[in-house]
Protein backbone atom coordinates (compact mmCIF):
# COMPACT_ATOMS: atom_id res chain seq x y z
CA UNK A 1 0.00 0.00 0.00
CA UNK A 2 1.43 3.65 -1.16
CA UNK A 3 2.05 5.19 2.85
CA UNK A 4 1.16 8.49 1.25
CA UNK A 5 -2.14 9.49 2.97
CA UNK A 6 -4.11 12.03 0.83
CA UNK A 7 -6.82 14.30 1.79
CA UNK A 8 -8.47 12.52 -0.84
CA UNK A 9 -8.45 9.22 0.31
CA UNK A 10 -9.70 10.56 3.81
CA UNK A 11 -12.58 11.91 2.73
CA UNK A 12 -13.62 9.03 0.53
CA UNK A 13 -13.22 6.48 3.27
CA UNK A 14 -15.97 8.81 5.68
CA UNK A 15 -19.76 7.03 4.93
CA UNK A 16 -20.73 10.95 4.77
CA UNK A 17 -20.68 13.15 1.88
CA UNK A 18 -17.82 15.84 2.40
CA UNK A 19 -16.01 18.68 0.52
CA UNK A 20 -13.14 20.42 1.52
CA UNK A 21 -13.21 24.86 0.05
CA UNK A 22 -10.29 27.08 0.53
CA UNK A 23 -10.97 30.74 1.56
CA UNK A 24 -12.04 31.45 -1.76
CA UNK A 25 -14.83 29.36 -1.17
CA UNK A 26 -13.59 27.29 -4.16
CA UNK A 27 -13.91 23.54 -3.83
CA UNK A 28 -10.15 21.80 -3.40
CA UNK A 29 -11.43 18.20 -2.62
CA UNK A 30 -14.88 16.01 -2.95
CA UNK A 31 -15.61 12.47 -1.76
CA UNK A 32 -17.39 10.62 -4.51
CA UNK A 33 -21.02 10.87 -1.90
CA UNK A 34 -20.69 14.65 -2.17
CA UNK A 35 -20.30 14.74 -5.99
CA UNK A 36 -23.88 12.34 -5.85
CA UNK A 37 -25.25 15.53 -3.87
CA UNK A 38 -24.06 18.52 -5.36
CA UNK A 39 -25.05 19.94 -8.73
CA UNK A 40 -22.49 19.71 -10.92
CA UNK A 41 -19.22 20.43 -8.98
CA UNK A 42 -15.98 21.09 -10.06
CA UNK A 43 -12.80 21.20 -8.61
CA UNK A 44 -11.26 24.58 -8.14
CA UNK A 45 -14.72 26.40 -9.10
CA UNK A 46 -17.23 28.62 -6.50
CA UNK A 47 -18.87 26.01 -3.99
CA UNK A 48 -21.87 28.84 -4.74
CA UNK A 49 -22.45 27.20 -7.70
CA UNK A 50 -22.80 23.50 -6.73
CA UNK A 51 -25.08 24.43 -3.59
CA UNK A 52 -27.28 27.77 -3.44
CA UNK A 53 -28.16 28.30 0.03
CA UNK A 54 -27.62 31.77 1.09
CA UNK A 55 -27.29 29.91 4.92
CA UNK A 56 -24.35 28.55 3.87
CA UNK A 57 -22.46 31.08 2.16
CA UNK A 58 -22.94 33.05 5.56
CA UNK A 59 -21.82 30.00 7.79
CA UNK A 60 -18.45 29.42 5.44
CA UNK A 61 -17.76 33.45 5.88
CA UNK A 62 -18.33 32.88 9.57
CA UNK A 63 -15.94 29.68 9.66
CA UNK A 64 -13.06 31.61 8.37
CA UNK A 65 -13.84 34.78 10.12
CA UNK A 66 -14.10 33.69 13.53
CA UNK A 67 -12.67 30.00 13.52
CA UNK A 68 -15.61 28.56 15.02
CA UNK A 69 -17.63 25.29 13.35
CA UNK A 70 -21.39 26.24 12.11
CA UNK A 71 -23.70 23.61 11.67
CA UNK A 72 -26.82 24.81 9.33
CA UNK A 73 -30.04 22.83 7.88
CA UNK A 74 -30.33 22.26 4.22
CA UNK A 75 -33.30 20.69 2.35
CA UNK A 76 -33.23 20.42 -1.46
CA UNK A 77 -34.63 18.24 -3.38
CA UNK A 78 -33.66 15.12 -6.20
CA UNK A 79 -36.19 13.67 -8.21
CA UNK A 80 -39.12 15.17 -6.51
CA UNK A 81 -38.14 13.49 -3.44
CA UNK A 82 -37.27 15.70 -0.92
CA UNK A 83 -33.66 15.54 0.96
CA UNK A 84 -32.80 16.43 4.16
CA UNK A 85 -29.37 17.55 5.77
CA UNK A 86 -27.35 18.71 8.35
CA UNK A 87 -24.12 20.56 7.03
CA UNK A 88 -21.83 21.56 8.83
CA UNK A 89 -18.82 23.45 7.92
CA UNK A 90 -15.15 23.29 10.13
CA UNK A 91 -12.10 24.86 10.30
CA UNK A 92 -9.19 22.71 9.03
CA UNK A 93 -6.65 25.25 8.78
CA UNK A 94 -6.21 28.60 8.43
CA UNK A 95 -7.18 28.37 4.47
CA UNK A 96 -9.24 25.59 4.37
CA UNK A 97 -12.61 24.41 5.85
CA UNK A 98 -14.37 21.09 5.85
CA UNK A 99 -17.99 20.74 4.93
CA UNK A 100 -19.99 17.05 6.14
CA UNK A 101 -23.52 16.54 5.02
CA UNK A 102 -25.29 14.31 7.51
CA UNK A 103 -28.53 12.91 5.68
CA UNK A 104 -31.83 13.83 8.02
CA UNK A 105 -33.93 12.60 5.19
CA UNK A 106 -35.51 8.91 6.77
CA UNK A 107 -35.31 11.17 10.04
CA UNK A 108 -37.54 13.80 8.44
CA UNK A 109 -39.69 11.48 7.03
CA UNK A 110 -40.15 9.64 10.06
CA UNK A 111 -41.30 13.22 12.36
CA UNK A 112 -43.64 13.78 8.59
CA UNK A 113 -45.75 9.88 9.24
CA UNK A 114 -45.90 10.80 13.05
CA UNK A 115 -47.29 14.65 12.20
CA UNK A 116 -49.75 12.76 9.53
CA UNK A 117 -50.79 10.36 11.70
CA UNK A 118 -51.65 12.66 14.59
CA UNK A 119 -53.59 15.00 12.36
CA UNK A 120 -55.53 12.14 10.63
CA UNK A 121 -56.52 10.36 13.97
CA UNK A 122 -57.33 13.83 15.49
CA UNK A 123 -59.42 13.92 12.30
CA UNK A 124 -61.20 10.84 12.58
CA UNK A 125 -62.17 10.98 16.22
CA UNK A 126 -63.15 15.03 16.09
CA UNK A 127 -65.75 14.32 13.30
CA UNK A 128 -68.10 11.76 15.59
CA UNK A 129 -66.97 13.56 18.70
CA UNK A 130 -68.65 17.05 17.25
CA UNK A 131 -71.93 14.94 15.96
CA UNK A 132 -72.56 13.21 19.58
CA UNK A 133 -72.15 17.14 21.05
CA UNK A 134 -74.19 18.14 18.44
CA UNK A 135 -76.98 15.53 19.65
CA UNK A 136 -76.42 16.48 23.21
CA UNK A 137 -76.96 19.95 23.19
CA UNK A 138 -80.06 19.07 20.73
CA UNK A 139 -81.26 16.73 23.48
CA UNK A 140 -80.88 19.47 26.24
CA UNK A 141 -82.74 21.84 24.54
CA UNK A 142 -85.20 21.35 21.31
CA UNK A 143 -85.64 17.87 21.78
CA UNK A 144 -85.96 17.75 25.19
CA UNK A 145 -89.84 16.37 25.25
CA UNK A 146 -89.60 14.93 22.19
CA UNK A 147 -89.43 11.19 22.80
CA UNK A 148 -89.29 9.98 18.99
CA UNK A 149 -86.67 12.27 18.38
CA UNK A 150 -84.57 11.65 21.51
CA UNK A 151 -84.60 7.50 20.28
CA UNK A 152 -83.56 8.56 16.95
CA UNK A 153 -80.57 10.89 18.11
CA UNK A 154 -79.49 8.58 20.78
CA UNK A 155 -79.30 5.75 17.74
CA UNK A 156 -76.91 8.16 16.12
CA UNK A 157 -75.27 8.67 19.11
CA UNK A 158 -74.44 5.12 19.62
CA UNK A 159 -73.47 4.64 16.03
CA UNK A 160 -70.61 7.26 16.35
CA UNK A 161 -69.55 6.33 19.57
CA UNK A 162 -68.92 2.60 17.50
CA UNK A 163 -67.00 4.17 15.17
CA UNK A 164 -64.48 5.59 17.79
CA UNK A 165 -64.29 2.34 19.21
CA UNK A 166 -63.28 0.59 16.70
CA UNK A 167 -60.95 3.19 14.88
CA UNK A 168 -59.32 2.94 18.94
CA UNK A 169 -59.47 -0.77 18.53
CA UNK A 170 -58.05 -0.84 15.09
CA UNK A 171 -55.31 1.29 16.11
CA UNK A 172 -53.84 -0.72 18.78
CA UNK A 173 -54.09 -4.02 16.79
CA UNK A 174 -51.73 -2.54 14.16
CA UNK A 175 -49.71 -0.95 17.17
CA UNK A 176 -49.43 -4.37 18.38
CA UNK A 177 -48.85 -6.34 15.12
CA UNK A 178 -46.19 -3.46 14.41
CA UNK A 179 -44.32 -4.11 17.56
CA UNK A 180 -44.44 -8.06 16.93
CA UNK A 181 -43.72 -7.96 13.20
CA UNK A 182 -40.19 -9.45 13.68
CA UNK A 183 -41.47 -12.76 15.57
CA UNK A 184 -42.18 -15.26 12.78
CA UNK A 185 -45.77 -17.10 13.71
CA UNK A 186 -45.36 -20.47 14.88
CA UNK A 187 -48.88 -22.38 15.60
CA UNK A 188 -50.08 -24.57 13.03
CA UNK A 189 -53.12 -23.24 11.22
CA UNK A 190 -55.68 -24.93 9.30
CA UNK A 191 -56.79 -22.37 6.33
CA UNK A 192 -59.39 -23.67 5.27
CA UNK A 193 -60.77 -23.58 8.59
CA UNK A 194 -60.07 -20.26 9.25
CA UNK A 195 -62.23 -19.09 6.61
CA UNK A 196 -65.01 -21.10 7.01
CA UNK A 197 -65.13 -19.67 10.68
CA UNK A 198 -64.89 -16.17 8.97
CA UNK A 199 -67.61 -16.90 6.25
CA UNK A 200 -70.26 -17.85 9.03
CA UNK A 201 -69.35 -15.10 11.37
CA UNK A 202 -69.80 -12.71 9.08
CA UNK A 203 -73.01 -14.43 7.32
CA UNK A 204 -75.25 -11.44 8.88
CA UNK A 205 -73.47 -8.91 7.42
CA UNK A 206 -72.80 -10.33 3.86
CA UNK A 207 -77.19 -11.54 3.59
CA UNK A 208 -77.83 -8.12 4.68
CA UNK A 209 -76.93 -7.12 1.33
CA UNK A 210 -78.02 -9.67 -0.76
CA UNK A 211 -74.67 -10.92 -1.29
CA UNK A 212 -73.57 -14.58 -1.57
CA UNK A 213 -69.90 -16.55 -0.76
CA UNK A 214 -68.30 -18.76 -3.30
CA UNK A 215 -66.22 -20.66 -1.56
CA UNK A 216 -63.65 -22.84 -3.40
CA UNK A 217 -60.82 -24.85 -1.38
CA UNK A 218 -58.99 -28.24 -1.70
CA UNK A 219 -60.52 -31.79 -0.86
CA UNK A 220 -57.66 -31.75 1.79
CA UNK A 221 -56.53 -29.37 4.45
CA UNK A 222 -54.37 -26.80 3.86
CA UNK A 223 -52.19 -25.65 6.89
CA UNK A 224 -49.00 -23.17 7.06
CA UNK A 225 -46.95 -21.77 10.09
CA UNK A 226 -49.32 -19.17 11.10
CA UNK A 227 -50.89 -16.52 13.68
CA UNK A 228 -54.57 -17.67 14.14
CA UNK A 229 -56.64 -14.74 15.35
CA UNK A 230 -54.17 -12.53 13.02
CA UNK A 231 -55.26 -14.82 9.36
CA UNK A 232 -58.72 -14.27 10.77
CA UNK A 233 -58.50 -10.56 10.50
CA UNK A 234 -57.09 -10.64 7.68
CA UNK A 235 -60.00 -12.58 5.56
CA UNK A 236 -62.40 -11.01 7.79
CA UNK A 237 -61.05 -7.08 6.80
CA UNK A 238 -61.22 -8.27 3.09
CA UNK A 239 -64.43 -10.30 2.96
CA UNK A 240 -66.17 -7.31 4.70
CA UNK A 241 -64.80 -4.67 2.28
CA UNK A 242 -66.40 -7.32 -0.36
CA UNK A 243 -69.30 -7.03 1.48
CA UNK A 244 -69.26 -3.31 2.07
CA UNK A 245 -67.96 -1.81 -1.31
CA UNK A 246 -68.86 -5.17 -3.58
CA UNK A 247 -72.29 -3.94 -4.30
CA UNK A 248 -75.78 -5.30 -3.21
CA UNK A 249 -76.96 -8.47 -4.63
CA UNK A 250 -73.45 -9.86 -6.14
CA UNK A 251 -71.75 -13.30 -5.44
CA UNK A 252 -68.23 -12.84 -3.47
CA UNK A 253 -66.01 -15.75 -4.23
CA UNK A 254 -62.98 -16.82 -2.47
CA UNK A 255 -60.56 -19.60 -3.81
CA UNK A 256 -58.23 -21.47 -1.76
CA UNK A 257 -55.45 -22.93 -3.54
CA UNK A 258 -51.87 -24.67 -2.82
CA UNK A 259 -48.92 -23.62 -5.68
CA UNK A 260 -46.14 -25.49 -5.90
CA UNK A 261 -44.32 -22.66 -6.09
CA UNK A 262 -44.30 -19.19 -6.00
CA UNK A 263 -41.94 -16.90 -7.20
CA UNK A 264 -42.83 -14.08 -5.52
CA UNK A 265 -41.46 -16.16 -2.05
CA UNK A 266 -38.99 -18.43 -3.71
CA UNK A 267 -41.14 -21.14 -1.91
CA UNK A 268 -43.89 -23.56 -1.68
CA UNK A 269 -47.45 -21.20 -0.79
CA UNK A 270 -50.31 -20.89 -0.71
CA UNK A 271 -52.86 -18.75 -1.86
CA UNK A 272 -56.19 -17.05 -1.37
CA UNK A 273 -58.15 -14.96 -3.65
CA UNK A 274 -61.29 -13.01 -2.42
CA UNK A 275 -62.65 -11.35 -5.59
CA UNK A 276 -66.32 -9.24 -5.77
CA UNK A 277 -68.29 -8.33 -8.78
CA UNK A 278 -68.51 -4.19 -6.92
CA UNK A 279 -67.48 -1.07 -9.11
CA UNK A 280 -64.09 -1.84 -9.11
CA UNK A 281 -60.66 0.81 -7.85
CA UNK A 282 -59.07 3.12 -10.16
CA UNK A 283 -55.70 1.93 -11.12
CA UNK A 284 -54.19 5.19 -9.58
CA UNK A 285 -55.77 4.27 -6.06
CA UNK A 286 -54.15 0.92 -5.77
CA UNK A 287 -50.86 1.51 -4.51
CA UNK A 288 -51.93 3.31 -2.06
CA UNK A 289 -54.93 1.42 -0.09
CA UNK A 290 -52.84 -0.13 1.78
CA UNK A 291 -51.86 3.34 3.92
CA UNK A 292 -53.43 4.12 6.90
CA UNK A 293 -56.55 6.00 6.42
CA UNK A 294 -56.56 6.13 2.61
CA UNK A 295 -60.21 5.24 1.11
CA UNK A 296 -60.73 5.84 -2.15
CA UNK A 297 -64.35 7.33 -1.73
CA UNK A 298 -64.00 9.33 1.55
CA UNK A 299 -68.05 9.61 2.40
CA UNK A 300 -69.12 6.75 1.15
CA UNK A 301 -66.58 4.60 3.02
CA UNK A 302 -67.62 6.72 6.19
CA UNK A 303 -71.09 6.12 5.04
CA UNK A 304 -70.55 2.67 5.61
CA UNK A 305 -68.29 3.22 8.70
CA UNK A 306 -64.86 2.61 7.61
CA UNK A 307 -61.53 4.14 9.02
CA UNK A 308 -59.38 3.59 5.82
CA UNK A 309 -57.34 1.09 8.55
CA UNK A 310 -58.49 -2.24 7.24
CA UNK A 311 -55.98 -3.05 4.34
CA UNK A 312 -53.39 -1.64 6.19
CA UNK A 313 -53.89 -4.27 8.93
CA UNK A 314 -54.11 -6.60 6.06
CA UNK A 315 -50.49 -5.81 4.65
CA UNK A 316 -49.08 -5.82 8.28
CA UNK A 317 -50.36 -9.20 9.13
CA UNK A 318 -48.97 -10.87 5.62
CA UNK A 319 -45.63 -9.26 5.89
CA UNK A 320 -45.68 -10.57 9.14
CA UNK A 321 -45.87 -14.12 7.76
CA UNK A 322 -43.46 -13.35 5.15
CA UNK A 323 -46.08 -13.31 2.48
CA UNK A 324 -47.35 -11.02 -0.22
CA UNK A 325 -50.64 -8.90 -0.78
CA UNK A 326 -51.55 -8.13 -4.37
CA UNK A 327 -54.73 -6.09 -5.26
CA UNK A 328 -56.26 -6.08 -8.85
CA UNK A 329 -59.03 -4.47 -10.03
CA UNK A 330 -60.97 -3.56 -13.22
CA UNK A 331 -63.26 -0.52 -13.21
CA UNK A 332 -66.93 -1.65 -13.77
CA UNK A 333 -66.36 -5.45 -13.05
CA UNK A 334 -64.65 -5.82 -9.72
CA UNK A 335 -61.37 -6.25 -7.36
CA UNK A 336 -59.70 -9.88 -6.71
CA UNK A 337 -57.40 -8.97 -3.59
CA UNK A 338 -54.94 -11.73 -2.75
CA UNK A 339 -53.05 -12.99 -0.23
CA UNK A 340 -50.18 -15.77 -0.71
CA UNK A 341 -48.35 -16.95 2.01
CA UNK A 342 -45.37 -19.66 2.42
CA UNK A 343 -46.09 -22.81 3.69
N1 LIG B 1 -63.65 -4.69 -2.50
C1 LIG B 1 -63.52 -3.37 -2.66
N2 LIG B 1 -64.10 -2.74 -3.73
C2 LIG B 1 -63.99 -1.41 -3.90
N3 LIG B 1 -63.31 -0.60 -3.07
C3 LIG B 1 -62.72 -1.15 -2.01
C4 LIG B 1 -62.78 -2.55 -1.73
N4 LIG B 1 -62.08 -2.81 -0.62
C5 LIG B 1 -61.61 -1.63 -0.20
N5 LIG B 1 -61.99 -0.62 -1.02
C6 LIG B 1 -61.62 0.81 -0.88
O1 LIG B 1 -60.42 0.88 -0.17
C7 LIG B 1 -60.55 1.70 0.97
C8 LIG B 1 -59.67 1.20 2.08
O2 LIG B 1 -60.16 -0.02 2.58
P1 LIG B 1 -59.85 -0.41 4.10
O3 LIG B 1 -60.42 -1.75 4.38
O4 LIG B 1 -58.40 -0.17 4.35
O5 LIG B 1 -60.64 0.71 4.92
P2 LIG B 1 -62.18 0.86 5.25
O6 LIG B 1 -62.94 -0.32 4.80
O7 LIG B 1 -62.58 2.22 4.77
O8 LIG B 1 -62.14 0.93 6.84
P3 LIG B 1 -61.95 -0.27 7.87
O9 LIG B 1 -61.62 -1.50 7.11
O10 LIG B 1 -60.82 0.21 8.71
O11 LIG B 1 -63.23 -0.31 8.59
C9 LIG B 1 -62.03 1.69 1.30
O12 LIG B 1 -62.41 2.86 1.96
C10 LIG B 1 -62.66 1.60 -0.09
O13 LIG B 1 -62.74 2.89 -0.63
MG1 LIG C 1 -62.24 -2.30 5.38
Amino acid sequence: MNNIITIENIIEAIPFAIIVINRDEELVAINNSASKILEAPKLKSNIVNSIRHPDLVEAIEQVFETGQAQVISWRTSRNRLDLYYDVSVKLMDEDHALIAFEDRTTVEQGLQLRRDFISNVSHELKTPLTSIMGFLETLEGVAKDDKAAQARFLGIMKEEAQRMTRLVDELLSLNHIENNSHLRPTETVNLDQILDQTISNLEPEIARNGNTVDFQKPSHAVTILGDHDQLRQVFTNLLENAAKYGGPDKPISIVLGDIDHQPLLRTQGVRIDISDQGPGIAHAHLARLTERFYRVDDHRSRQVGGTGLGLSIVKHIVTRHRGRFKITSDLGKGSTFSVILPQ
